[in-house]
C-alpha cells in the first residue's frame, strides 16, 4: 500500500464543489502531468479545453443538465486531435492521407481518456474532487458549436475538478471475480445468482450525493440503462464523420 493506491482505491465522483479557486500553479502542475500520460505512437492525438468563458460554461452545464458545471471552479473538455498532427503533416509533406482513419480516431479518443484519468488521479492526490461528464454528449453540435472544435477534433469527456463540499460514501463495485478473467472471456448462463451481493450493497448504499434517493439494486440500474437511449447521444457517429472522421466501414 502506499499513497498513490490509497487515492485510487479512495475515488468517489464529487457533484457538489465550493466556489474557491484553484490555484495557478496547481492548475499547471494537473496540465503537466496530463502532458506526461502515454499517448498512442507518441503522437499527442488529445488536447484540453480549459472553458472560463462564464457563458460557455453556462452552456455546458445546460448541455449536461447539471447546474454545478456551470459553477465547478476548472472545467476541462478533452478531445480527440487529429487537427494538429494533419496541419503538421500537410506541411511537411504537402499530404496527409491518414488523420481522419478510424484508428487515428480510436488513438485520440484512448490518449484523451488516459489523459483525463491522469489529471483526476494527481488532482485526487491534492485532496481536490473531480466529476466525469460523458453528458457533454448529449449536445455534440452544440458543444462543438460552443468550443469552436474544428475539423478532425472531436469532444471526448468533460472534467469539473474543485474543493469538495461533500464527503461521499464509496459506491460498490462488482466483485472483481465477474470483471477479472484469466486467460479467456468467462461468460456465466445466469448473472442474476451473482449479483447478489452488488445488489444488497447497492440498496444499503447511502448516496450522500443524493439524500432521499434510495438506490436500486445494481441489476436493476443496468436494465433501466440497457432500456433507454437518448435519442441525440444516438446521432454520435454521425457527429463524429461530420467532423471529418470515416470509419471505413465500406473498405
Ligand atoms: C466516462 C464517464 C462519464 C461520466 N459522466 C458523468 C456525468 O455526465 N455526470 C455525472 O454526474 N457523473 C458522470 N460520471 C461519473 C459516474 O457516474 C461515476 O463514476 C459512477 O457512478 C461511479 O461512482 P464513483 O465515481 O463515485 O465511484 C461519469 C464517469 C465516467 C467514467
Amino acid at each position: 500500500m502506499n499513497s498513490t493506491i490509497q487515492t485510487l482505491l479512495n475515488h468517489k465522483t464529487i457533484r457538489s464543489y465550493h466556489t474557491t479557486p484553484i490555484k495557478e500553479e496547481v492548475f499547471n502542475t494537473l496540465m503537466d502531468v496530463a502532458s506526461r500520460t502515454a499517448s498512442s505512437s507518441g503522437m499527442q492525438q488529445a488536447s484540453i479545453i480549459h472553458v472560463k468563458d462564464q457563458k460557455k460554461k453556462d452552456i455546458i452545464a445546460q448541455v449536461c443538465k447539471q447546474d454545478y458545471v456551470a459553477i465547478a471552479p476548472i472545467l476541462l473538455i478533452f478531445v480527440v486531435d487529429q487537427h494538429r498532427n494533419h496541419h503538421i503533416a500537410m506541411e511537411v509533406a504537402q499530404h496527409a492521407n491518414h488523420t481522419h482513419d478510424v484508428d487515428r480516431f480510436f488513438q485520440g479518443f484512448t490518449d484523451a481518456c488516459l489523459m483525463a484519468q491522469s489529471v483526476v488521479t494527481a488532482a485526487e492526490s491534492l485532496g481536490l474532487g473531480t466529476t466525469y461528464l460523458g453528458a457533454i454528449h448529449n449536445d455534440d453540435e452544440t458543444l462543438i458549436k460552443t468550443l469552436n472544435l474544428p475539423s478532425l477534433t472531436y469532444p471526448v469527456v468533460g472534467l469539473l475538478i474543485g474543493h469538495p463540499n461533500i464527503e461521499p460514501t464509496l459506491k460498490p463495485r462488482l466483485e472483481n471475480s465477474l470483471r477479472v478473467f484469466e486467460d479467456e472471456y468467462v461468460s456465466h448462463q445466469e448473472y442474476l445468482p451473482l449479483l447478489k451481493h452488488v445488489d444488497e450493497q447497492m440498496q444499503n448504499y447511502v448516496d450522500t450525493r443524493n439524500p432521499g434517493r434510495s438506490m436500486p439494486p445494481f441489476s436493476q440500474q443496468v436494465s433501466e440503462r440497457m432500456n433507454y437511449a437518448n435519442p441525440i447521444r444516438l446521432k454520435m457517429g454521425q457527429n463524429i464523420i461530420k467532423q471529418g472522421f470515416s470509419f471505413n466501414l465500406d473498405e
